[in-house]
């Protein structure tokens, strides 16, 4: 982390400086799904050929997967969002731990490796600031494909046994329907013998856009966006030329910067299916939407209190859950938010308070009182959505915010500051 000397010797840490209180206005522009490209990146290991991903969001977990690719002896190349990656050089079947470390997603690459190469030993990736984030439905599934798995010294070995190495169909029921197993066990499937049937399938449109650039490298996928999801093995995938779906998340946290701030503000390109449930959430806290294509024109004058339960898709994101409350901290009336999915995600809660929130927690739901303005204050987020949440409160509050926590914005919001300055914010990077 790099600091600047400031006139009076101190060293800076990265922050924000956001000038509150300020209406926005304009076109905020999507950029490409972080968590699609992170896993349609990992899908290169299943090819010889090339592989071109196009609407890649410059982000720093994308370089971080990039580097992660570049270990294991694949070849990329970047020219602005397009990402070429070439797996005809790949060598090795284990990632180095320093790079696996600070990247959750490299936890993708073991289902390709195992497929292409009969063997991976991919660290395990631990948990982070919200939650546990086991990979039992991932390590179940691998080894009803086969495949013998242990896990000694933080990380995770797997081997397929017999003189082809080949992976094996099999049916897998999950337990919960995990984003990441049903990802990885997609990609491991896809060059298996045999035919797969994965149930209680994660729905996520991430989760279809693989199930897209497996059925472009010639993989026999069916039922993505469904319960069940049935993959029939083919013996080797070619390259493909596919565009990343744009970030719901992103295009979330731009609709609720228009609502905080109550503006009015169009956000491009949103697939509105992918959204379904905070657009209804929007518009139960009277925000007015209208929506033409892929455009979403957001206008709020007065945000009234709601209760929202974090769920898989459909249901509400809980990488919404912080910004949304962000807003809620400013509606009018009382609203109950419950966070269903990660056990240790309302870390945002005390940072608001410090903002002049009235909010209390109990377990994993947080009681907000709103309150009419909140005031600027030195704050840290402590995740991603966290400090995406913090960045919308300073937007409304009165007064200078600063946020700290930059390390875990940037890995999923590209530019973020400077696309809300060009609507008319007032952020400063500094430090
Ligand atoms: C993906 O994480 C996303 N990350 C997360 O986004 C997102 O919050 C999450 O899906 C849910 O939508 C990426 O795609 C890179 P899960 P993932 O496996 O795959 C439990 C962000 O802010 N579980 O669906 O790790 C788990 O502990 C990030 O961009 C098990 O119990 O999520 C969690 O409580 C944060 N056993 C729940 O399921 C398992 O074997 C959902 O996890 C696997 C998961």
């Amino acid at each position: 982390m790099t600091a600047t000397l400031v006139p009076s010797q101190q060293i800076l840490t990265p922050q924000l400086e956001i000038a509150g209180g300020r209406r926005l206005a304009g076109e905020l522009r999507v950029s490409g799904a972080k968590n699609s490209a992170l896993v349609l990146m990992a899908a290169s290991l299943l090819t010889t050929e090339q592989l071109r991903l196009r609407n890649v969001p410059p982000l720093t977990d994308i370089g971080g997967m990039a580097d992660i690719l570049i270990s294991l002896g694949v070849a990329t190349s970047h020219n602005g969002d397009t990402l070429e990656m070439d797996g005809s050089g790949l060598s090795q079947s284990s990632p180095p731990y320093e790079l696996v470390n600070s990247l959750r997603a490299s936890f993708f690459c073991i289902g390709p490796l195992l497929a292409r190469l009969g063997i991976a030993r991919v660290p395990l990736p631990g948990g982070c600031q919200i939650g546990t984030r086991p990979v039992v439905e991932h390590v179940k599934g691998l080894k009803a494909l086969g495949a013998q798995v242990t896990i000694e010294h933080g990380v995770v070995s797997a081997v397929v046994p017999g003189r082809s190495h080949r992976l094996r169909g099999g049916r897998i029921h999950l337990d919960c329907p995990s984003v990441g197993a049903t990802e990885t066990l997609m990609m491991a499937a896809a060059l298996a013998e045999g035919e797969t049937v994965i149930e209680n399938a994660a729905l996520e449109p991430e989760v279809v856009d693989l199930a897209g650039l497996l059925l472009a490298m010639g993989a026999k996928v069916r039922g993505a966006g469904t319960p069940t999801i049935t993959i029939v093995g083919v013996e080797r995938l070619h390259g493909a030329d596919y565009a990343v779906i744009p970030d719901r998340i992103e295009a979330g946290t731009f609709l609720l910067a228009a609502a905080i701030t109550r503006s009015c503000l169009t956000v491009a390109p949103v697939v509105t299916d992918h959204l379904g449930a905070v657009l209804t959430k929007l518009e139960e806290v009277g925000c007015r939407l209208e929506i033409d294509g892929t455009n979403v024109t957001i206008s709020a004058d007065t945000i009234q209190a709601v209760d929202l339960r974090t769920q898989p898709f459909p249901g509400f994101p809980t990488d919404l859950q912080a910004p949304f409350m962000s807003l809620l901290a400013t509606a009018n009336g009382n609203s109950v938010v419950t966070e269903n999915i990660f056990e240790n995600r309302l870390q945002h809660v005390a940072e608001l308070q410090r903002m002049g929130a009235a909010i209390r927690t109990q377990g994993n739901t947080a009681f907000i009182e709103g309150v009419p303005r909140l005031s600027g204050a030195p704050v840290q987020g402590s995740d991603l959505r966290a400090s995406a949440a913090m960045v919308l409160a300073g937007l409304a509050a009165d007064g200078i915010t600063t946020v700290q926590g930059l390390e875990y914005l940037d890995r999923g919001y590209a530019d973020f500051e400077g696309k809300l300055n060009a609507v008319g914010a007032s952020i400063r990077r500094l430090g």
